[in-house]
């Protein structure tokens, strides 16, 4: 089941997306969040951080999983996502940092550390709610088109796409990362709830692939359209094309 919530701009999505995610806390303070990164989730950080400020929402008992990392930037390189989630979100609220777990992609092992992380998750008792931004081909965490859907925690050949979008986030095309540990399609799907967001007019074809094209390995956010529980939220120009 797909919910879609249309918001009429990024501001009004991103207080949509933080209430939801107050809510699923406020009703389970030991929720397991799983969370992305990317622009388009500044904004509800935003409003989370100026929530547990408030007192609205308590994340002493959250846990955490992000989707993905680069492979080669330690947790402290500028542009690695553990640095972008400790200053977007972590930094600012009352997590513990026992509770938040990002995939290490300067681990001696890759593939040991893909394989402990689905453990932990596992071990967490699963996600119950995923954040999930889309990519221009219809990426999901760094699963880019061609990933099979019954895919676990795993190393990405990053495409050539996503490096030029990421690159805006780094002095140039040549620094970012060819590769990142991500989630599987499967390790997606596994989340009690999902919470897709996307803004802006360049998303809005992508969207509506996901959200109406065929289910297939070439548009990987399509996947969703299987899964029980998802609220879409989108402002105008995202949806535009539905
Ligand atoms: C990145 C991330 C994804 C994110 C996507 C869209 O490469 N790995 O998790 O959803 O691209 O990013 P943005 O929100 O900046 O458009």
């Amino acid at each position: 089941m797909m919910k879609i919530i249309i918001c009429k701009n990024y501001e009004e999505m991103s207080q949509t997306a933080a209430e939801i995610v107050a809510k699923q806390i406020n009703s389970n303070p030991h929720t397991v969040l799983g969370l992305a990164t990317g622009s388009t989730p500044v904004g509800m950080y935003k409003n989370l951080v100026k929530m547990n400020k408030e007192g609205k929402v308590d994340f002493s008992n959250v846990v955490t999983f992000n989707l993905d990392e680069y492979v080669g930037l330690d947790k402290d390189h500028p542009c690695s996502y553990h640095r972008f989630m400790d200053e977007n979100l972590f930094n600012h609220i009352n997590i513990k940092r026992e509770n938040v777990h990002l995939p290490n992609g300067v681990a001696p092992s890759l593939e040991e550390e893909c394989k402990a992380y689905e453990k932990m998750i596992a071990q967490a008792g699963g996600i119950n709610l995923q954040i999930l931004g889309i990519g221009h081909n219809g990426h999901i965490g760094f699963n880019e088109p061609g990933t099979p859907f019954h895919s676990l925690t795993h190393v990405v050949e990053l495409a050539q796409r996503t490096i030029e979008a990421n690159s805006r986030f780094f002095n140039s095309p040549d620094e970012v990362p060819r590769k990142a540990i991500s989630m599987g399609i499967k390790t997606i799907m596994q989340a009690q709830k999902i919470l897709l967001l996307a803004s802006g007019k360049d998303k809005a074809e992508i969207i509506s692939k996901a959200l109406h094209g065929p289910v297939t390995t070439d548009v990987p956010a399509s996947v969703l359209q299987l899964h029980p529980n998802v609220t879409v939220i989108l402002d105008e120009d995202a949806a535009s094309a539905l």
